[in-house]
């Protein structure tokens, strides 16, 4: 965020103070050679006439410990920082990024005070980048190129829209017939246990998926991103966060947007719908 020049003033805020320091001091360090921002660890209270608030904060995974145990220990964390935002008279745009992330953005909307439009979870345009990279060393084109979503859940029920897909006003299914589409939807499905598996964490992709719908907020672009947005209806689905392509701008969410799906996608998407709304209801009860 820094490096791109987005903010004049960004506040660190973790449980942690020393951290928060730390990486504060670190990054003042890179500021020097970069475009001027003040960095500081701060309060809740100095975030309060934030544009932008991002929730990163959650709980680390203990051993053997289940999904569902995570989560609502990451969900109290959530609403945690949520209210905080709220009581300091936080009126922005909350961010959120903490996983289960479809499910801490349903959370946090019901503690921050703030509209719909204005609680977003980065949902699925990471795996969207990831399907985009993927693709794009298969057909050897730039992976900007390839226009097309990730959809539905950040995580295992997740539903690449390949029939919407276009590379340069094409179908996938006449640029590429012979790509193996299940083979790329599980490479990307994948792609963050094997990055977790060598390096314990995901954070430049997800970094990048962040500061780029900061970008489309600040900027007012209405860029089309795939973000987990709070559903009214949208292929029959309420009340529930999850991803689909939305046009962002200084409002937030300014609208959701249906992309054509076949009938198989669309069956996908409900069943993601299910799955999330049957873990945030158990999540609601304590597990
Ligand atoms: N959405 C995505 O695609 C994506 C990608 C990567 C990570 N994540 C999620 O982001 C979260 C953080 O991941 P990480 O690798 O940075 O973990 P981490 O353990 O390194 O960082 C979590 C931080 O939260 C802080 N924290 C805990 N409770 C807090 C509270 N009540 N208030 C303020 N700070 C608090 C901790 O001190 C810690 O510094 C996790 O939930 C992870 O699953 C999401």
């Amino acid at each position: 965020m820094m490096l791109r020049a987005l903010f004049e003033e960004i506040v660190l805020i973790d449980a942690d103070d020393a951290l928060a320091r730390a990486e504060a001091a670190d990054l003042s360090d890179a500021n020097a050679l970069a475009r001027p921002a003040r960095v500081w660890a701060g309060t809740y209270a100095d975030a309060a006439t934030a544009r932008i608030a991002v929730v990163t904060a959650g709980a680390a995974s203990r051993h053997q410990e289940s999904r569902l145990a995570l989560a609502s220990r990451s969900a109290a964390i959530v609403v945690q920082c949520a209210r905080s935002l709220a009581d300091a008279g936080f009126d922005g745009i909350l961010l959120v990024a903490s996983n289960p992330v479809d499910l801490l953005a349903a959370v946090a909307l019901r503690h921050a005070g703030l509209p719909a439009a204005r609680v977003i979870g980065t949902g699925t345009l990471l795996d969207t980048s990831r399907l985009r990279q993927a693709l794009a060393h298969r057909l050897d084109v730039a992976p900007g190129a390839i226009h097309g979503f990730v959809l539905g859940e950040h995580g295992d029920s997740e539903v690449a829209a390949f029939s919407s897909l276009r590379i340069g006003g094409q179908p996938l299914e006449s640029f590429a017939p012979e790509a193996d589409l299940p083979a790329v939807a599980e490479e990307v499905r994948a792609a963050a246990y094997r990055i977790i598996e060598g390096k314990g964490f995901t954070s430049f992709g997800i970094a990048t998926a962040i500061v780029r719908i900061c970008e489309a907020i600040v900027r007012d672009e209405r860029a089309i991103l795939p973000v987990s947005a709070r559903l009214s209806g949208e292929f029959g689905i309420d009340d529930l966060h999850l991803s689909m392509p939305c046009i962002l701008g200084a409002g937030g969410i300014e609208r959701v947007l249906l992309p054509d799906l076949d009938e198989r996608e669309k069956a996908a998407l409900k069943r993601s719908a299910e799955i999330l709304r049957d873990a945030l209801a158990r999540l609601d009860s304590g597990g």
